[in-house]
């Protein structure tokens, strides 16, 4: 197993940063909130794990790790689709290179929302997808838009501690 280890994340409601502690924890690696990180610092580390949370197709400030080198880069997103039956190229082929691509590791985990929590902003952007959603022919909603229908303006939280257990077992199996 690596040496010198490094999780770090962008979290605005917490769930990133709960899997974030929860990785960090399992693998004693050190722990920071991306926005105190110094960029080039990340290439001191054997391995960097970032996590970003999902938000409208996009990492949150994955550009820390698209833009600066690490020598070992694994990724995990959070967001409120089951990744069971997302799928993601579209995120990483937005988010990433071809080459960056082809030298990380993708983990795809499952957070929560509360919608009374949500700033002004993200109100108005869910109310806007919920739009776009109602919008489209039934026939053409996919597993996603459905799951967004059934939890808009509630609160719901698919956080689940074992979903780390794949990150564990690949860091330790570098
Ligand atoms: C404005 C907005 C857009 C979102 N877009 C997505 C999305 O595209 N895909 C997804 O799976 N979840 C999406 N989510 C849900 C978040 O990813 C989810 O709440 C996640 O747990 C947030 O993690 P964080 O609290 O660490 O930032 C969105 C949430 C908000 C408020």
């Amino acid at each position: 197993m690596p040496n010198k280890i490094l999780v770090t994340y962008t979290s605005k409601y917490g769930s990133t940063r709960k899997y974030a502690e929860w990785i960090a924890l399992a693998l004693n690696s050190d722990l920071l909130d991306a926005q105190t990180i110094e960029p080039k610092a990340l290439s001191q580390y054997d391995v960097v794990i970032y996590g970003g949370g999902l938000y409208a197709g996009g990492i949150a400030g994955v550009k820390l790790v698209t833009q600066n080198p690490c020598k070992n880069l694994i990724v995990f997103t959070v967001g409120l689709a089951d990744p069971n039956a997302t799928d993601y190229s579209k995120i990483i082929n937005k988010n990433f290179s071809p080459e960056l691509h082809a030298k990380t590791k993708f983990f795809h985990l499952r957070g929560g929302i509360d919608y009374k929590k949500l700033g002004p902003v993200h109100k108005v952007m869910m109310s806007m997808m919920k739009g776009m959603i109602q919008r489209k022919p039934e026939s053409e909603r996919e597993a996603v838009d459905i799951e967004f229908l059934n939890t808009y303006n509630s609160k719901v939280n698919f956080e689940d501690k074992g979903t780390i257990d794949s990150i564990i077992a690949y860091v330790k199996g570098l």
